[in-house]
């Protein structure tokens, strides 16, 4: 039996220096293949209201959908944590936030859920975190706000903005998350957040400092049709998805991905 990442494992991966491999994953079959080519985080991303659903946003994903997604994927997870996220509108207060927060752990297996916002959510996450369920922030990009951000555009570019997110990274850590999603913000600030907080950050379009990367696995597969600056085609020079899979796993550990050229000044 394959010894299960938890949040300890991975909050002892920061403080060796060894990053953090998480890719998104929406169902058995990629899931399996994830947990048995080493990826340590398996995030069951909103993001399948666009790359399963042709969505052209996060924003139609229900609270039903992600049950059954994060089912899917938990079920055949030996090592990899689980992480999965809170859809649009389903933390609109602390206590809607507890409830659909609970709902992903019994009726899915999650063993994490990730939340997309800062300070304002912090009521919310201390609710969660104090009830045992692990949160993960997201900052940086975020996609259920991307009518609000006017785009999926690098964000914190500005000295008031990096220091507006560094701030609400301390308030998520501050209210129990054990662990920080941060999007399409520049390397510099990744690297700066990385420093003040004590939980993992795990980056992507976030520069190669971060304490872990993630892709979403089908523009790390060349599946997606556009094609991302911060995401790479693991899949183009290697034979198999098993091993394009191992590959990410090999270069997120040696640093060799995200290189500056997958990354924002
Ligand atoms: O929904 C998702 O896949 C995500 C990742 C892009 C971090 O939030």
């Amino acid at each position: 039996m394959m010894q299960k990442v938890t949040i300890a494992t991975l909050k002892q991966m920061k403080s060796t220096g060894e990053k953090i491999a998480c890719l998104t994953s929406y169902d058995a079959s990629f899931a399996k293949l994830q947990d048995e080519t080493g990826v340590d985080v398996l995030l069951v991303g909103d993001s399948l209201g666009m790359v399963l659903h042709g969505d052209e946003t996060t924003l139609n994903v229900t609270m039903e959908e992600m049950i059954y997604h994060t089912r899917l994927v938990s079920k055949v997870c030996q090592r990899a944590l689980v992480i999965s996220d809170m859809p649009y509108k389903s933390y609109t207060s602390a206590t809607q936030a507890l409830e659909n927060a609970r709902r992903l752990v019994s009726e899915a297996n999650a063993d994490m859920v990730k939340m997309e916002g800062g300070v304002e959510i912090s009521e919310a996450v201390s609710l969660i975190t104090q009830d045992g369920i692990p949160v993960c922030g997201h900052l940086g990009l975020m996609p259920q706000s991307i009518q609000e951000l006017g785009g999926y555009r690098v964000q914190a570019k500005t000295e008031a903005e990096a220091e507006k997110l560094k701030q609400d990274a301390i308030s998520l850590q501050a209210s129990g998350a054990d662990s920080l999603v941060l999007e399409c913000v520049p390397a510099k600030v990744a690297a700066e957040v990385r420093d003040l907080l004590d939980i993992p950050v795990i980056g992507i379009g976030a520069g190669v400092d971060c304490d872990g990367q993630v892709l979403v696995v089908y523009d790390m597969l060349g599946l997606s049709e556009k094609e991302f600056k911060f995401s790479k085609n693991f899949l183009i020079d290697k034979g198999s998805i098993a091993d394009a899979l191992k590959d990410y796993v090999a270069a997120v550990k040696n640093n060799s991905f995200p290189s500056a050229s997958h990354s924002y000044e």
